[in-house]
Parts: structure tokens; C-alpha cells; sequence
């Protein structure tokens, strides 16, 4: 009989929808699905992906750090289209099961930043270029690049990402006119650096555990 199974399967949606809210708004289903679609682009263990577009790792990042950023997404202040889309649509509650997974996840570096420039990287990362005011990265990432709060991590990102993100700063970030978007703490820095040194910085995190 159709009709009874249609209402049959009406009565088990709804009650699983009840279940569901009793978990605290965000069902279990909610956030499998949501994961399973942040894992399509970011990776199976969140290691970023090097395609047409790169997808940057999300493995090991500060949740307070992918939260700021949704939520920079969903207000226009980051602007990328894909990530408008994704982020608009999630919840607190998924946003937050969904970094704290992130942050558990250690896959292998992604390497492949050029090598040649490795211990220029490495210089800049530790002490900076005093003569350029470029501080060292690591007095605010951390002496391993593992961030803290809204600074991320920076270790094992993919190389091509890091070269986009410092070379497009000022176009991506910190956009709408916000004075307290935590983007403008990197604008100085952005600046000082010349092409190849943002590459030899790059290269040397794509390696770092
Ligand atoms: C269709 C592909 C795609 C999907 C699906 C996707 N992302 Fe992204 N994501 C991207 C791209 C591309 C970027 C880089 C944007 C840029 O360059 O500014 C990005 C950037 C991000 C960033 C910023 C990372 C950083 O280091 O600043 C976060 C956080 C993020 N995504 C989280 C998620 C989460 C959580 C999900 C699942 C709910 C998700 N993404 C799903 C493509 C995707
Ligand atoms: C004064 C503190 C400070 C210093 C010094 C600093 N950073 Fe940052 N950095 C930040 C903060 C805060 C963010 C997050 C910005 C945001 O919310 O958009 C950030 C973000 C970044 C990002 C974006 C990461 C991503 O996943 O998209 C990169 C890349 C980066 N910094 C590289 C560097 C490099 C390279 C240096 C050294 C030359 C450096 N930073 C020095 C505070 C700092």
C-alpha cells in the first residue's frame, strides 16, 4: 500500500529529525555529509590538494583560525566564490564538529616548493629581513609554524597556496572595510617581500612537519 508507506516514511523522518535536535541542533548525518564535501576539495586527511585552483590544508589548523575565516567568507570580507558557497550555509554547531576534526588530523607535509631557495626561507621564517622591515614569521606563527588562536598554521601548507595568498593579499583579504579584520595584521609584511622571497618562504613551509 503506497500510501501507507509514504506516511510511514514521513513518521520516520520526522522522528529521526527530533533525535536529531536533541544532539544539541546539528545531527550526526549533518556533519558526516558536510565533511564528506570539505574532503572532496581539501583532501581525504585535509592535506590541501594542487589542482587548477589549489586546495589549502586544513590538517592540524587552529580551529579559532578556520572559524575566522568562514565566517570572512560568508561576510564577503575573503572573497572566493567557492568558499562563499560553502561556508554561508553552515551552522555554528557544524562549523565548530568540523574544525575540531580538522585539527586532529596530521598527514605528511605536501612538500614540493622549489628547493632552491630553502635556507633563504628558512632565514625569513626565523629571523626575518630587518633591512626590509619583514618581521620573523615565527614570532607570531610559532617556532614550529603551528599558529595559536587566529594565527594559523603554516607548516605543511601547500606551497602554490602560500605563494597565492602573500602575493594577492591586499585583493583577497581584508576586504568590505572592516578596521578590525584580523587580515591587516599581515599587510606590512605582504609588502616587504619581493616575489622570489615570498617563494623561498613558501617553499620552505611546504616541507615543515
Ligand atoms: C569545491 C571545493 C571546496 C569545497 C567543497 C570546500 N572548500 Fe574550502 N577552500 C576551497 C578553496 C579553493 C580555498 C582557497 C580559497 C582562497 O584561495 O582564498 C578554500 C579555503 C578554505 C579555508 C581557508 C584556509 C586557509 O588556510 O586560509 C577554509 C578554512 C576552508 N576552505 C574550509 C572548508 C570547509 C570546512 C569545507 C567543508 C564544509 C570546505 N572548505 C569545502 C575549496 C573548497
Ligand atoms: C604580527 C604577527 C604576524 C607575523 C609577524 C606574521 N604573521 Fe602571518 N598571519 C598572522 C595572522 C594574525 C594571520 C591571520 C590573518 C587573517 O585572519 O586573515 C596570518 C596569516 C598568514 C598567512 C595565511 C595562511 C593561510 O592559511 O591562508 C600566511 C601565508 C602567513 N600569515 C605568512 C606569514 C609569513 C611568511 C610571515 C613572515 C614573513 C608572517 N606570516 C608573519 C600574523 C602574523
Amino acid at each position: 500500500m503506497p500510501i501507507m508507506a509514504g506516511a510511514l516514511a514521513v513518521v520516520a523522518a520526522s522522528s529521526s529529525l527530533a533525535a536529531d535536535r536533541d544532539e544539541g541542533g546539528d545531527s550526526k548525518h549533518g556533519f558526516q555529509a558536510k565533511l564528506e564535501y570539505c574532503k572532496t576539495c581539501h583532501g581525504l586527511s585535509g592535506e590541501g590538494y594542487r589542482g587548477y585552483f589549489s586546495m589549502p590544508r586544513l590538517a592540524g589548523q587552529q580551529p579559532k583560525y578556520i572559524e575566522n575565516q568562514l565566517r570572512a567568507f560568508s561576510e564577503r570580507r575573503r572573497v572566493n566564490p567557492v568558499m562563499f558557497n560553502v561556508a554561508h550555509v553552515l551552522s555554528p554547531a557544524t562549523l565548530a564538529a568540523l574544525s575540531a576534526h580538522f585539527k586532529a588530523l596530521n598527514p605528511p607535509p605536501s612538500g614540493g616548493g622549489p628547493k632552491e631557495h630553502l635556507a633563504l626561507g628558512k632565514t625569513i621564517f626565523e629571523e626575518g629581513l630587518p633591512e626590509s622591515n619583514v618581521p620573523a614569521c615565527s614570532a607570531c606563527h610559532g617556532p614550529e609554524a603551528k599558529g595559536h588562536e587566529e594565527i594559523p598554521r603554516l607548516a605543511g601548507q601547500l606551497y602554490p597556496y602560500t605563494l597565492q595568498a602573500l602575493s594577492y593579499w591586499g585583493k583577497e583579504r581584508g576586504q568590505g572595510g572592516t578596521r578590525d579584520d584580523t587580515s591587516a595584521i599581515m599587510v606590512p609584511t605582504t609588502h616587504n617581500l619581493t616575489q622570489e622571497q615570498m617563494s623561498a618562504i613558501a617553499a620552505y613551509l611546504s616541507y615543515m612537519k
